[in-house]
């Protein structure tokens, strides 16, 4: 090979790789007041954002992240994105790594396994190294509040498990955890309660998409049902097929569930009981002994699980009612 060819093809595989890299890569996009404008980084350069007027540092700073499928524009992202704008408490952003968590793979099932949760592993890791690198640059994290809907919840987990003590975000929220590829796993490999100094999980879809196993320091089981298919009320229970409106409807109740906590304070909330058992046999005064709301991170709150009924579509929380 002369060197000529050698340096040709030296500059494709550079060309190559910087191209793969940079397609593939997570971004997190930074909003400035509306989901139409924001300021759009690679995860390795996003303390860049810290010398413009993106962050308030009197406000909390909530970082959203989409699950499988996910995308920028989608349903999940847009709702909740747009809530958290509109609530105007917090610096808004979201990890978007489309590419990442898409259908790479030709079915759902090797897409999920074989491409989005290896990745999701690797981007779990790299994103504690991002986290401290905005943190330097100027990033309070015990005001920092990640929120991961399905498998961004691991994601966010293993962000939070490769940091020390102390030096974690205040919260992370698990909305509806994925299930397949991390219930059952060790501690440091998904969500767990010491992922942040304050975990909450919301558990909606347990029989399909969604863990089945506490993963919090809280826990919210709405509408939890002991045995058999345990849909969110107003979901379809016939069979479906994948993906489908009507098969994510329960995994998506979780979302939806946060969303109107911001809409109506104080309409979700959880009566703490050891297990469900224990609860459904709860008089009205013991269900109101121990509460908790629904989307708070607080750190005083007592750990274990917390149950409530919700209604059908929005507004979904029925206050004490619920209990
Ligand atoms: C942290 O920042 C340095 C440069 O400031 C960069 O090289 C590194 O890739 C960043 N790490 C991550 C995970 O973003
Ligand atoms: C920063 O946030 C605080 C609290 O929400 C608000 O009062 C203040 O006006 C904000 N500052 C700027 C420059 O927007
Ligand atoms: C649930 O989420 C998926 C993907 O984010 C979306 O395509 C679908 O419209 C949502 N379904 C409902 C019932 O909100
Ligand atoms: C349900 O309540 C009854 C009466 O208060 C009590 O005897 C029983 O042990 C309770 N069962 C459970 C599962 O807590």
């Amino acid at each position: 090979m002369n060197a000529s060819v050698l340096v040709l093809l030296v500059l494709f595989l550079v060309f190559v790789n910087c191209h793969e890299d940079k397609s593939n890569e997570a971004k997190l996009r930074f909003y400035h007041g509306s989901m139409e404008e924001y300021t759009e980084l690679y995860i390795y350069e996003a303390q860049k954002i810290f010398s413009g007027s993106w962050y308030n540092s009197s406000r909390n700073t909530v970082i959203f992240s989409h699950g499988f499928t996910g995308r920028p524009n989608g349903p999940a992202v847009t709702a909740v994105i747009t809530a958290y704008i509109q609530d105007g408490n917090s610096n808004v952003a979201l990890l978007n790594w489309q590419e990442l968590a898409s259908m790479a793979l030709p079915s759902f099932a090797s897409s999920y396994l074989n491409w989005a949760v290896p990745n999701a592993r690797k981007l779990g890791v790299r994103f504690a190294d991002t986290l401290a690198n905005m943190s330097a640059a100027g990033l309070d994290l015990k005001k920092t509040h990640l929120i991961g809907h399905s498998l961004a919840a691991h994601v966010f987990g293993i962000a939070g498990n490769a940091m020390s003590q102390g030096k974690q975000p205040a919260c992370i929220i698990g909305l509806d955890p994925s299930k397949v590829a991390f219930e059952n796993k060790p501690a440091k490999l998904r969500l767990n309660p010491d992922s942040a100094s304050m975990v909450t999980v919301i558990h909606t879809d347990i029989t399909k998409y969604g863990t089945s196993e506490p993963m919090g320091k809280v826990d919210f089981w709405p509408n939890f049902r002991h045995m058999g298919q345990a849909n969110q009320p107003g979901c379809d229970r016939r069979p479906s097929p994948t993906f489908s409106m009507q098969d994510l409807c329960s995994h998506n109740r979780s979302w939806q569930l946060l969303i109107d906590s911001l809409k109506h304070p104080g309409t979700l909330i959880g009566s703490k009981a050891k297990n469900y058992r224990t609860w459904k046999n709860y008089s009205q005064e013991e269900r109101k002994a121990v509460t908790f709301t629904l989307g708070k991170c607080d750190i005083t709150a007592e750990r274990g699980n917390y149950y409530l009924l919700t209604n059908e579509e929005p507004p979904y929380g029925r206050g004490e009612q619920g209990l």
